[in-house]
This record gives structure tokens, C-alpha cells and sequence, in this order.
């Protein structure tokens, strides 16, 4: 099976920050996909830049290293990636002193009439500055459209200065801000399952579900990026934004259409209806943690403050949250969250968890009537599995079995699954802002954030630890089976 290629209009790129990890890793190896689908034509520029001094023949030999060392060799065709490559070149800039702007603006102008996008794949504090220096030398044009990376400022006050800045040079509807989960396949098919289908609509409501788990799990430590996420922590740096985004696709409303402004209207007012938490109730429904050393990816791992090279930090690597949609669709049902670095496994899923049946016409002794459950898997192994009582086959009276209709999209699916970045980056080409966060997003989620980070230096509530490889720490466990329920486990 092969799926739908349609060439995009002519775009030039622009990736600020084009030396970074993010474009090295993800940008470039997207952008090269595109290409090799046939998705992009030839006569579109990728321009790299940063502060670094570098020639055109440098930032290319760069972007092939980056594609070797960051695309399988199988789905790789060297001739290809010299085509890519001739798309690409560099130029110096810095946004502090202006300089090598003037050059970027004469690489330009002989794409005048393109499509025009500026990735900013720098820190946020450089936003304002890149975007004064575009406003500066003329580079909007109608066709011009600015991309940004999370996290858009952290809390609520730096969010908006960041945006205001950002606004001074574009409109909003020539802003994308990516939140790169709503790029990942099983997140859109989340709309697809909800709302081309009439079976789950008329269940999707606190008559008929319990609750819902949400959970994004990462194996790994922080790596290299430890300033970075010492300053941050899960809370900013997944639940603001990541968690979030998913919670809203699960909660809202039926948008009237598609179209971006309906469905982020729709998410908008989710967000808003989350019930706060602060210091009347943070203690009971948030968990924070934070790995001390243990084994993960079978060896040894060390604790977050070694790989911080610290004797001690106050952030969290994990969190677990009990939220509450106050609306009358959802009043009651728990929305329990949790992410985490260096936990058992790498897994992102969205249980939505049924009520149990009213009644059981079987007698004891047929077997548990366990509760229906819609498991959404993001990563690894994309799929949805329903999980119903079937009648175990065979003779010997009726026995009750509990398992799943499988949907795996790798085995359903032969092709290769692309990467979130791939769709998002020509989402922007296309001007389509469905799967981008709107102003009022953002800062309605730190609205609901803030008070959580205020809550939590109040009490002092320092981060409980967890050994790396395990599911965070035990209160993260006590959180959901406090209320009877229990964090879903794939058993049979
Ligand atoms: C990023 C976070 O937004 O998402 C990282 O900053 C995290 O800390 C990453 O590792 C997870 O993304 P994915 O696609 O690997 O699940």
C-alpha cells in the first residue's frame, strides 16, 4: 500500500539554528523524506543558519552527516540524498548585532514570490531578537510564515512577552506554533476514531467512562540537554504542552469542521474548563519525582544530579497529575497524567478506560467482566486496541476471557511510518494550522500550569525519588489506586 504524495508550492526554509541538535536530528531527516516521496520540488532552498561561520560546502557535508547518522541506511538512496543536499545552503547571522542579515535578505530576494518559512530552532530568548531582525529587513512577505519550537516562555507572563514579541513581526495566522505530538500519526487518528465513526461518540461521556490515563514514558535520562531541563522539568517541558494537547483531543467537543480555528476554539475551551489545581489540592491529585540511579536499557544508569554532574536540584523528571475537565460532559471523570524520563519503558498511550456493566447475567466462576477499554498507542508499536469480554472458544461450559481487537498500523500498514516532523514541516508549506497551537492555547495551558508551579514551591514539595527503570515513584502509584483504579498494563 502506498500512500498519497501531493508536491507542495516552491518554498525557501529558513532554519535558525540550522547547526542545532533539533535540525540536525529531526528537521533535515524530514525534510529529506519529503523530498525523496517526490513531495517537494527540486527548485526549493533549504537555508541553514546560525552564528557560526560556515560556507555552503560545510553546511552541506553537515546535513549529509546528519542524514546518515540519523536515517537508516534502508530508507536511504544516495542519489537522492545528493539532490537533497544541492537544495541546501548557509548563511552566518546573528541576530544580537544584525550581523549577516543583510546576506540572508539578498539570498532571498531572488525567491520573492515563494512560499517563505522561518523555522526558529533556537532558544526562546532569541525569539524576540530574530524577530525584530526580520521586521528590520523587510523579510515578511504575504507568503512568509514563522515556525517556533516549545516551549513558548515558562509560565503564563513570559509566554505572553514571547508572543508579543513574535507578534510585532507576524500575524497570527502566519505563526505555527509546533507541538510535535499532534504530528505523531495515532494523534490524528484520535479525530479520525472519534468523529468518522459513530461508535465511540455517543459513549463518550461521563455516563459511560470512568476515566482516562494518560501517559508519555520515556526510557531515556536527560542527556545532554541538562541546563536546558534543570531549568524546565516534566511539568513545562511535557505536560504544558504534550499532555495537554492530548487531553484536549480526547475532551473536546465535536469541532464543526477540520479547520484550524474550529478545532483549537473547541480545545481552547477545554483548557479553560480544567479544574485548577493550586495549594488547596496540589498535595493530593500531583505527584512529582525525580530518578535516582538504577538500570535501564539493561545497564546501569546513573541519577539525574550525576548526569546534571550536581549534588542536588530540585526539578522533576516525572509527574503524575490527577485533572478534571469541569464541564457536563466530563464532570467526575478522573484524567489521570503521567510522564517521566528513565522509566520502565518507552511507551505513549491514551487508555480510555469504560464503566464496568450495570449487571452480570453470569453465574461465579465464569470469569472477571473486566471494564472495556480503548487503548490508543502513540509509540512504539502505533495501533488501537479495543478490549471487550469474549466467550473463551471451545467447549467445557461458558468461560469468560477479556481481550483485545488489535489494530497494529505497522502490521495493518505496509509502509513506512513517517515521523511527526515530516507532516508538521509541510503543514506550514500548505498554511495549514489544525495541528498548531493558537496564542490563546498556549496561554490558557500556563494559566492552568501556573498555579501547580506555585502550589508546589509554596509547600516546598521537593521531588520524591524513583529508581531509574521503574514507573516513577510510589506515590505516583498511590495517586490512581487511592481511588480504585489502577494504571493499565498490557496483561492478558
Ligand atoms: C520534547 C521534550 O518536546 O519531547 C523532550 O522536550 C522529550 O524532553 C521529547 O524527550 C519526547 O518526544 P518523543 O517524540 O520522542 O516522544
Amino acid at each position: 500500500m502506498t500512500y498519497r504524495v501531493i508536491p507542495v508550492e516552491p518554498f525557501d526554509y529558513i532554519v535558525i539554528g540550522g547547526t542545532g541538535d533539533l535540525a540536525r536530528r529531526k528537521l533535515l531527516p524530514a525534510l529529506y523524506h519529503r523530498f525523496a516521496d517526490g513531495q517537494i520540488p527540486d527548485n526549493c532552498r533549504v537555508i541553514g543558519a546560525s552564528r557560526r561561520a560556515m560556507s555552503n560546502e560545510e553546511f552541506q557535508a553537515m546535513t549529509r552527516q546528519a542524514l546518515k547518522e540519523f536515517i537508516d541506511g534502508g530508507a536511504r538512496d544516495d542519489a537522492t540524498m545528493e539532490r537533497f543536499v544541492k537544495t541546501v545552503s548557509y548563511v552566518a547571522l546573528d541576530a544580537a548585532s544584525g550581523e549577516g542579515w543583510s546576506d540572508l535578505a539578498a539570498a532571498l530576494a531572488s525567491g520573492a514570490n515563494k512560499i517563505r518559512a522561518f523555522y526558529l530552532a533556537v532558544a526562546p530568548d532569541l525569539f524576540g531578537d530574530i524577530c525584530a531582525r526580520i521586521s528590520e529587513f523587510a523579510l515578511v512577505t504575504p507568503q512568509t510564515r514563522v515556525v517556533i519550537e516549545k516551549p513558548v516562555g515558562r509560565d503564563l507572563e513570559s509566554a505572553k512577552k514571547v508572543n508579543d514579541a513574535i507578534g510585532r513581526a507576524f500575524t497570527e495566522d502566519q505563526i505555527f506554533r509546533i507541538d510535535h505530538y499532534l504530528g505523531k500519526e495515532t494523534v490524528q487518528n484520535l479525530m479520525v476514531l472519534r468523529f468518522g465513526n459513530m461508535l465511540y461518540e455517543p459513549l463518550w461521556n461521563s455516563a459511560h467512562i470512568d476515566h482516562v490515563q494518560i501517559t508519555v514514558a520515556e526510557s531515556i535520562g536527560v542527556g545532554s540537554r541538562g541546563d536546558y531541563y534543570d531549568a524546565t522539568g516534566a511539568l513545562r517541558d511535557m505536560v504544558q504542552n504534550h499532555l495537554l494537547q492530548l487531553l484536549c483531543l480526547v475532551a473536546m467537543e465535536p469541532p464543526e469542521s477540520i479547520d484550524a480555528n474550529s478545532v483549537r476554539d473547541e480545545k481552547l475551551k477545554i483548557l479553560k474548563a480544567l479544574k485548577p489545581i493550586d495549594r488547596d489540592n496540589a498535595l493530593a491529585v500531583s505527584v512529582r519525582g525525580q530518578y535516582r540511579a538504577g538500570a535501564a536499557n539493561d545497564g546501569a544508569v546513573p541519577a539525574y544530579v550525576e548526569e546534571l554532574q550536581s549534588d542536588r536540584s530540585n526539578t522533576e523528571t516525572f509527574v503524575a497529575l490527577k485533572a478534571e475537565v469541569a464541564n457536563w460532559r466530563w464532570a467526575g471523570v478522573p484524567f489521570y497524567l503521567r510522564t517521566g524520563k528513565r522509566l520502565a519503558e518507552r511507551v505513549s498511550e491514551i487508555v480510555v478506560a469504560f464503566k464496568p456493566i450495570p449487571h452480570s447475567i453470569f453465574p461465579t466462576g465464569t470469569g472477571t467482566i473486566h471494564p472495556n477499554k480503548l487503548v490508543m498507542r502513540l509509540q512504539p508499536d502505533e495501533g488501537v486496541k479495543q478490549w471487550i469480554m469474549i466467550k473463551d472458544p471451545g467447549p467445557g461450559g461458558m468461560q469468560l476471557r477479556h481481550v483485545p481487537l488489535d489494530m497494529s498500523f505497522a502490521d495493518a500498514f505496509d509502509i513506512r511510518h513517517p515521523e511527526a516532523y515530516e507532516r508538521l514541516l509541510l503543514d506550514v508549506i500548505r498554511g495549514n494550522q489544525t495541528l498548531f497551537m493558537r496564542r490563546d492555547e498556549v496561554e490558557a495551558a500556563w494559566a492552568w500550569i501556573d498555579p501547580i508551579l506555585q502550589a508546589w514551591d509554596a509547600a516546598r514539595i521537593a521531588p520524591s525519588a524513583y529508581t531509574a527503570g521503574t514507573w516513577g515513584p510510589s506515590a505516583a502509584i498511590a495517586l490512581i489506586e487511592r481511588d480504585g483504579r489502577t494504571w493499565h498494563e498490557e496483561t492478558l
